[in-house]
């Protein structure tokens, strides 16, 4: 018995030493084959004395298939390693990942919910309307009648005598103000277009509109929102200039720069050495325009604001090509 003790530790001490499914073959051999080591002492069992046999049969018994479980265990641990090292290249697991590329909301998109949260900040709710627009919305209720000299400034894209791309995002407007009686206070984010392009035009562009409507609104209450949106925007120190100008649906009317944000007003190429950029078009709504959707013009007053989206986040980002943001150029894109 104390031999077959040996014998077993032997066996397993070998096992542990292997590296390979030969080796193993060979130590299954040397003591379990047919000339095997253990075999021969289980061929010797009918020579001890009766009294013996019977514990010593079993334990030999026992350890042989002991021994017999621990060499498949060991040739599936060796199988399992070459599979591994074959199907899979060598890790480093100290190089760096690899990142995956990420997508980002386009320029345009990001300028306008920038815009949008200013504006919402200031109570301003947010409205929409169809870009197929008729002709009644995007010009006649807004005070632009058929041979209006205003509508040659709109370069329109017709579908047919009444119907149209909305050149601007203005009819929005009425399409609020036939809905809802006033305070009405709205931006109108949304695509307009023109047959126009160079590289301060496309002929898809965006727009944010801005309405407020109540008692007693002043042309100082829309000076005070857009310098606050413009500070906003662009820095606390930004200046806006209100200049003279005519829209048929505002009265008066303004055309608003701002001091030109690469050079802080000093005069360079983009601002034309001017000092100024024009950033969007503004007024207080036409009596004319209440008429049309049925307010009191003796009771409400009201501004309005259209500002090019575009032309926004070009000064935003220093950017001196409109085109630039709709090319799907991923280097280009990939930068905001
Ligand atoms: C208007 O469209 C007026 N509806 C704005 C307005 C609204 C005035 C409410 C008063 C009250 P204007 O045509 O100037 O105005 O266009 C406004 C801005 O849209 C421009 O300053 C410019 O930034 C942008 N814009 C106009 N045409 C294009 C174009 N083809 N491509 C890119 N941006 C354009």
């Amino acid at each position: 018995m104390d031999k077959l003790t040996k014998l077993k530790s032997q066996a397993l001490d070998e096992l542990a030493g292997a590296k390979s499914e030969d080796q193993i073959n060979q130590i299954r051999i040397k003591f379990l084959g047919r000339k095997g080591l253990l075999t021969g002492i289980l061929r010797q069992m009918g020579t001890l004395p009766q009294e013996q046999r019977r514990a010593t049969g079993q334990l030999a018994n026992s350890i042989k298939t002991e021994l017999e479980a621990e060499l498949k265990l060991k040739q599936t641990h060796i199988r399992l390693n070459q599979n591994r090292k074959k199907t899979s290249p060598k890790l480093d697991v100290t190089l760096p990942g690899r990142r995956p590329a990420l997508g980002k909301k386009h320029p345009i998109t990001q300028t306008i919910e920038e815009i949008s949260n200013i504006f919402l900040s200031l109570g301003f709710q947010i409205a929409q309307g169809p870009e197929v627009e008729s002709d009644y919305y995007n010009f006649e209720a807004l005070n632009i009648p058929a041979d209006h000299p205003a509508r040659d400034m709109h370069d329109t894209f017709y579908i047919t005598d009444k119907l149209l791309l909305r050149t601007h995002t203005s009819p929005v407007q009425i399409h609020v103000m036939e809905k809802i009686k006033p305070p009405i206070r709205i931006i109108a984010p949304g695509k307009a277009y023109r047959c126009d392009a160079d590289h301060t035009h496309t002929p898809m562009f965006h727009q944010v509109e801005g309405l407020l409507v109540d008692d007693l609104v002043t042309f100082g209450d829309l000076k005070g929102v857009l310098n606050l949106f413009a500070q906003r925007m662009f820095g606390a120190d930004t200046k806006l200039r209100f200049r003279p100008s005519f829209f048929p649906f505002t009265e008066p009317s303004a055309e608003i720069d701002i001091a030109c944000v690469m050079c802080k007003g000093e005069g360079c190429r983009v601002c034309s050495r001017t000092g100024w950029l024009e950033i969007l078009g503004a007024g207080m709504v036409d009596p004319a325009v209440f008429e049309k959707v049925g307010y009191d013009a003796d009771k409400y007053t009201g501004f309005a604001f259209g500002m090019g989206v575009e032309r926004i986040a070009m000064l935003k980002y220093g950017i001196n090509d409109i085109r630039l943001f709709f090319e799907n150029d991923l280097r280009f894109l990939a930068q905001f």
